[in-house]
């Protein structure tokens, strides 16, 4: 059975059949043809966080698949109640894939290993592997095709969205630069980084001018944890890491200034929600290379292309 949780267990091949899948999928809705492949068909969408995207492009995803998606959180189930494993197996009986935006991947995994549904990461605290093949998918567009993306950039903390986003570039021949002066500790999976390390496509330094240069495409996520702030303003006791976070990466933020002087032609991605201000500014995000609503719409079409990947009907898609 297929699961989708760190890029790990896909290869170079997976990847590019789920990228076709889901370009040609979205040229079908283009073209107004319908695509509703999973008649019948039930995702659970168990989310231990919150979301905007994943929901909105996994739930409108399994519609115009014409198939149907269950919504589930922590508050309005027995998850709290209960040993999560047990409920896991109860819901897993329920639907024909699961996909879980849990506080840890170890539960991911866990449900993965019943084997009896495919399981999707959906963002835990060391993966997001559809923003990856959402991101692979916008720059593929972008570019003309996934071939012609030579270089990209990360900036700020290395995390969870650069691990699976760096993993799938090492996997596709993409050079990835980090300049990123700190690791989300959380995230650190040394397999993973092995993994990278092992192609020599991954390599980080500190030095912007260096990390820029020849940038196809420049990437960042939040450095800010949203729990800092209440009605604006910074809690108390969150002051001193708000003012060690913002000297640290505040450098590192992107921004039009730094498009513009080192890497005027590179496109700017942020998998969203932008914390305007800290990783990126106003003007990078309203910047002429600016791609970031339509990477936050790939997440729809890269998971119609996961979906059908992962229930191994992709000879459906003609
Ligand atoms: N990028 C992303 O996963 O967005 P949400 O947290 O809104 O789902």
């Amino acid at each position: 059975m297929r699961h989708l949780i760190s890029l790990k267990e896909q290869s170079k091949e997976d990847i590019s059949t789920i990228l076709d899948l889901a370009a040609k999928i979205k040229a079908k809705r283009s073209a107004g043809e319908l695509t509703n492949y999973l008649p019948n068909q039930t995702m659970i969408m168990l989310f231990q966080k919150s979301s905007t995207r994943t929901r909105l492009s996994f739930e409108t995803g399994m519609t115009e698949l014409g198939g149907h998606s269950i919504f589930l959180d922590k508050k309005t189930t027995q998850f709290s109640l209960t040993d999560a494993s047990d409920e896991i197996q109860a819901v897993m009986r329920f639907g024909h894939i699961l996909m879980m935006r849990a506080q840890e991947v170890a539960d991911v995994e866990q449900a993965a290993s019943f084997d009896r549904i495919p399981v999707i990461d959906a963002c835990s605290e060391k993966y997001h592997p559809c923003q990856a093949i959402g991101d692979l998918l916008t720059m593929a567009e972008h570019s003309n095709g996934i071939e012609n993306v030579k270089k990209i950039v990360w900036l700020g903390i290395e995390n969870n969205v650069s691990n699976t986003l760096k993993l799938a570039c090492a996997k596709l021949g993409i050079k990835m630069v980090l300049a990123t002066p700190k690791v989300h500790e959380v995230s650190v999976d040394e397999e993973l980084n092995k993994m990278c390390d092992e192609t020599g496509l991954v390599t980080k330094t500190l030095d912007l001018e260096e990390a820029l240069k020849n940038a196809d495409y420049v990437h960042t996520d939040t450095w800010m944890d949203m729990e800092f702030f209440e009605g604006g303003k910074i809690k108390p006791e969150y002051e001193e890491e708000y003012k060690k976070r913002n000297e640290l990466f505040k450098p590192y933020q992107l921004n039009a200034e730094l498009i513009d002087k080192y890497c005027p032609e590179a496109k700017i991605m942020h998998c969203m929600p932008c914390h305007v201000g800290y990783e990126i500014s106003r003007d990078a995000i309203d910047h002429k290379n600016s791609v970031i609503y339509d990477q936050a719409e790939n997440r729809m079409h890269a998971q119609k292309g996961i979906i059908m990947w992962l229930l191994e009907k992709e000879d459906l898609v003609k």
